[in-house]
């Protein structure tokens, strides 16, 4: 069967690709960054998966404000990189694994958790910057992606509890599908940071670490925090730390914490940073 073996969060600035792209990483400014993620990509490299099932948010890329589904999946063969502005982000075609997609489609849509299937999609930074931190500049990528999309753009999102009970039916329908396949799930986006209005810059530290330990030993109390909350805590796009909680929710109750970074800032954002293994 499928196995479920680690995940990862990950915060998904533009510029962090754009630094890649640009030949900037040795930058005194992108350095510190940079180094928090070698030991990802050590570990990586000992530890890569089938598949990764990559759950982000599109930034009114694919998905204009005329259509804004909650929770989508992609079930396509392949996802290109978006043109966010500045062309297509140099980086290799996302190859799909449309079987284990359409399974876990069914599987979650019959525990009651309605997705949009999508079958074909551009993907925009929210999901290339992650794959480039941990994977480098690799001339196609060492695996599948399974696109998932959130919508933490346009009000109301996801609750928090919502997306962990999701992580859970999705944990389900990975552990069901009869494929000897090493999966990853990861979260993408977070942690503080708010982009416009006149708090536009804020960060908040205490806030990052406490989510950072609960997300490792008490990941329920997390589903408790409200969207007034985190946009008070953590800015407006501090929302997208609801991710996580979708990656969390998949993965066992404990989990082993094998590596933590946490950096201020990348452009305007806390970037935060997080490796979880499941029992072997
Ligand atoms: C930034 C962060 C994001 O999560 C994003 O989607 C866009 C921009 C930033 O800090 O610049
Ligand atoms: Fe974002």
């Amino acid at each position: 069967m499928a196995k479920l073996t680690a995940g990862i969060a990950c915060s998904h600035v533009p510029a962090i690709g754009a630094a890649m792209d640009l030949g900037k990483t040795g930058d005194p400014y992108w350095v510190p960054l940079f180094q928090g993620f070698e030991p990802s990509r050590r570990w990586m490299a000992q530890n890569t998966p089938d598949v990764v099932f990559l759950i982000y948010n599109d930034h009114a890329t694919a998905f204009s404000l005329d259509m804004i589904p909650t929770f989508a999946i992609g079930c396509a063969d392949e996802f290109k990189p978006a043109d966010e502005g500045w062309g297509p982000r140099p980086v290799p075609v996302v190859k799909g694994h449309p079987e284990l997609a359409s399974h876990i489609t069914q599987s979650v849509i019959q525990s009651d958790f309605d997705l949009t299937i999508v079958n074909r999609m551009d993907v925009d930074h929210g999901l290339t910057v992650p794959l480039s931190l941990m994977f480098g500049q690799p001339q196609a990528w060492p695996c599948k992606v399974i696109p998932f999309a959130v919508n933490v753009v346009q009000y109301p999102p996801p609750s928090g509890n919502r997306c962990y009970q999701l992580g859970r039916a999705i944990r389900r329908a990975i552990d069901s599908f009869d494929a000897n396949l090493n999966v990853q799930i990861w979260g993408t986006g977070g942690m503080s940071h708010q982009l416009q209005g006149p708090r536009a810059g804020l960060i908040n530290k205490e806030f990052d670490a406490r989510f950072l330990d609960q997300l490792v030993t008490d990941p329920e109390s997390l589903t408790r925090i409200s969207h007034v909350q985190y946009i008070r805590e953590a800015g407006s796009e501090g929302i997208e730390l609801v991710m996580w909680l979708i990656m969390r929710g998949a993965l066992d109750a404990k989990v082993r914490e094998v590596h933590r970074f946490y950096h201020v800032p990348a452009s305007n954002t806390a970037v935060g940073h997080m490796i979880l293994e499941n029992a072997r």
